[in-house]
C-alpha cells in the first residue's frame, strides 16, 4: 500500500508574514492527519524556508524547495545547492517542473542533474513530468512523458529510484483550472507505472509514490486520488489557501 502523499508548491508567491502564517494554518488544519494518513510538504519560496521550517516544527509537515542546482558549492551565482536545502530543514525538493522546463528552459539532462544531487545530498526528489496541449493534441502524450521520465531518471540504481516521487502534471492544466479528467489521469500514471516497471521490476514500481498536478482544488482531489495509480497530488494555486489545502490532505485519506 502506497502512503497518499500532498504536496503544496507555492510558487513564487507570499511574503514572509503571509508565508508563515499559511504554514501555520496548514499546520493547525491538519492536525494528526498529516504525517500518520498522509505525507504533506509545502514548498514555499527559498528565502522563506527557514521561517515556515519554523512554524511548522511541532508538526509532521515536511519541508520541501522548488528548486536545487546539482554543483556543490562555489561560484554559481543565485543559485543553492542541496546540502543548502538540508541544513535548511528541507525533506524533499522538487526537480523538473513544467514552469522551469518551459519557463526557465531546463532540459531533462540538467534536470537529472538535479535529481542526483538532490539524492547525494540526502533530500527526497519530486520528479515532474508532464505534456504541452499541442503534444496531448498530437497523441505524443506517452512519447513526451516516457522521454522525460527516462531522461530524468537516466543512470539511477533501483535502490536510489525507491526514493523518487513522479509528479505527472499536464502542463495545459497547470494554472489553468482545466484538471484532467481522473480517467485521464490514471490513464498515464498507468502507463509510468508501467515504464517503471520495465526500468525497475514490479516490486519496486509498486511502492513509487505518482502524484498528479494541475488545477487540483478540494472538489476535484478525492475523485483524482480515487485512481489506482494516482498515490497524492501536487497543489499550486489551492496550497495558498490553508483551508483549501488541508480540505485536500483530507481528501487523501
Ligand atoms: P496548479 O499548479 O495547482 O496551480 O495548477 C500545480 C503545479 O504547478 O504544481
Amino acid at each position: 500500500m502506497r502512503k497518499p502523499f500532498v504536496a503544496g508548491n507555492w510558487k513564487m508567491n507570499t511574503d514572509s508574514h503571509g508565508a508563515v502564517k499559511l504554514a501555520e494554518g496548514v499546520v493547525s488544519g491538519c492536525g494528526e492527519t498529516a504525517g500518520h494518513k498522509v505525507d504533506v510538504a509545502v514548498c514555499p519560496p527559498f528565502v522563506y524556508l527557514q521561517q515556515v521550517g519554523k512554524a511548522l516544527h511541532s508538526s509532521h509537515i515536511a519541508l520541501g524547495a522548488q528548486d536545487v542546482y546539482f554543483e556543490q558549492k562555489g561560484a554559481f551565482t543565485g543559485e543553492i545547492s542541496a546540502a543548502m536545502l538540508k541544513d535548511t530543514g528541507c525533506a524533499y525538493v522538487i526537480c523538473g517542473h513544467s514552469e522551469r522546463r518551459h519557463v526557465i528552459g531546463e532540459t531533462d539532462e540538467l534536470i537529472n542533474k538535479k535529481v542526483k544531487a538532490a539524492l547525494a545530498g540526502g533530500l527526497l526528489p519530486i520528479l515532474c513530468v508532464g505534456e504541452l496541449l499541442e503534444q496531448r493534441e498530437a497523441d505524443e502524450t506517452a512519447d513526451v512523458v516516457s522521454r522525460q521520465l527516462r531522461g530524468g531518471l537516466a543512470g539511477f540504481s533501483e535502490e536510489k529510484v525507491a526514493a523518487i516521487t513522479i509528479a505527472y502534471e499536464p502542463v495545459w492544466a497547470i494554472g489553468t483550472g482545466r484538471t484532467a479528467t481522473p480517467e485521464q489521469a490514471q490513464e498515464v500514471h498507468a502507463m509510468i507505472r508501467g515504464l517503471l516497471t520495465e526500468m525497475y521490476g514490479k516490486k519496486l514500481s509498486q511502492e513509487i509514490r505518482i502524484q498528479y498536478g494541475g488545477s487540483v482544488k478540494p472538489d476535484n482531489a478525492a475523485e483524482l486520488m480515487g485512481k489506482e495509480d494516482v498515490d497524492g497530488v501536487l497543489v499550486g494555486g489551492a496550497s495558498l489557501k490553508a483551508d483549501d489545502f488541508v480540505a485536500i490532505v483530507k481528501a487523501a485519506v
